[in-house]
């Protein structure tokens, strides 16, 4: 069944987040925009609505706290948006070793790639599962397939997000609600900068566009996939890394987080 209404977009003022609202826009959705940068949300709102005729509202929101899904909830609430899309896209990065870094900003990164993503699915997906109808797409990554040294926090939250979406797929298709969970490899946006892995092999080599990945995220939920791996390479190397040994992949996962 296709899945179709309003889409809430988190993290949609760069990145993935802004392709996929430009991706549901052009499909016909009206569109919900969340992160910090009200000027960023505000212009790409405005160029939406002129684009493609939908209506574009923008909710500047800081998602790292545990109250943040509660007041976005609210602030769909108050202008009277019914949200028949959950698209949780925010998600931080944190390079380097876990004990060395800082833990304020380690747990910031599980409230917004853990946290907040079950928060705002948990409203807004029983709302959809009682009127059977709606869908949920959540931006995991290809990370969730194994331990990453040097970015453990990232490859765990990721590995959370992809069972999670694979477990409330399996509840609530009865309901009509499809979830799926988009996995790209590398993508050329800001999260290597905010991460700190530029100089990684993994945040310095070849990256997916985000615009191709919106695409297939997009595609994914409407064909009613539960899993969409972006990219023929990361296919491939998915599907290798649940035959490798584990020691293996967490050697190979430390030496592509650990600066050349
Ligand atoms: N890029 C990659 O290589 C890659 C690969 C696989 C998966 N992913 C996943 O894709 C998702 C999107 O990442 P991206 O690559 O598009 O990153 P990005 O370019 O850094 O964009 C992140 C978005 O999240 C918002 N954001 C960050 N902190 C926030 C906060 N505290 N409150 C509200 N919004 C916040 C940012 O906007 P503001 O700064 O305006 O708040 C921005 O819109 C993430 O879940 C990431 O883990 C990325």
């Amino acid at each position: 069944m296709t899945v179709d209404g309003t889409a809430l977009v988190t993290g949609a003022s760069a990145g993935i987040g802004r392709a996929l609202a430009a991706e549901f826009a052009a499909n016909g959705h009206d569109v919900v925009l969340v992160a910090r940068r009200e000027t960023e949300l505000l212009a790409l709102a405005n160029r939406l609505e002129d684009d493609h005729g939908i209506r574009a509202y923008a909710i500047d929101a800081d998602l790292a706290s545990v109250d943040a899904a509660a007041k976005l909830y609210e602030a769909t609430a108050e202008r009277d948006v019914q949200v028949d899309v959950l698209v949780n896209n925010v998600g931080i990065g944190t390079q380097g070793a876990f004990v060395e870094n800082d833990l304020g900003r380690e747990l910031d990164q599980l409230q917004l790639n853990v946290v907040t993503p079950t928060q705002l699915t948990h409203r807004y997906g029983r709302e959809m599962a009682a009127r059977g109808r709606g869908g949920v797409l959540n931006v995991a990554s290809t990370a969730a397939w194994l331990p990453g040294p040097f970015m453990s926090v990232y490859y765990a939250s990721k590995a959370y997000l992809k069972s999670f979406s694979e477990g409330i797929a399996a509840e609530l298709r009865e309901e009509d609600v499809d979830v799926t969970a988009l996995c790209p490899g590398p993508v050329d946006t800001e999260f290597q900068a905010r991460a700190g892995n530029e100089d990684t092999p993994l945040g310095s080599g070849e990256m997916q566009d985000a615009r191709a990945v919106a695409r297939a995220g997009y595609e994914g939920l409407q064909a009613g996939e539960t899993v969409v791996v972006t990219g023929l390479r990361y296919r491939l190397l998915t599907r290798l890394s649940n035959v490798l040994p584990n020691r293996l992949t967490r050697r190979l996962a430390a030496r592509l987080n650990t600066p050349d």
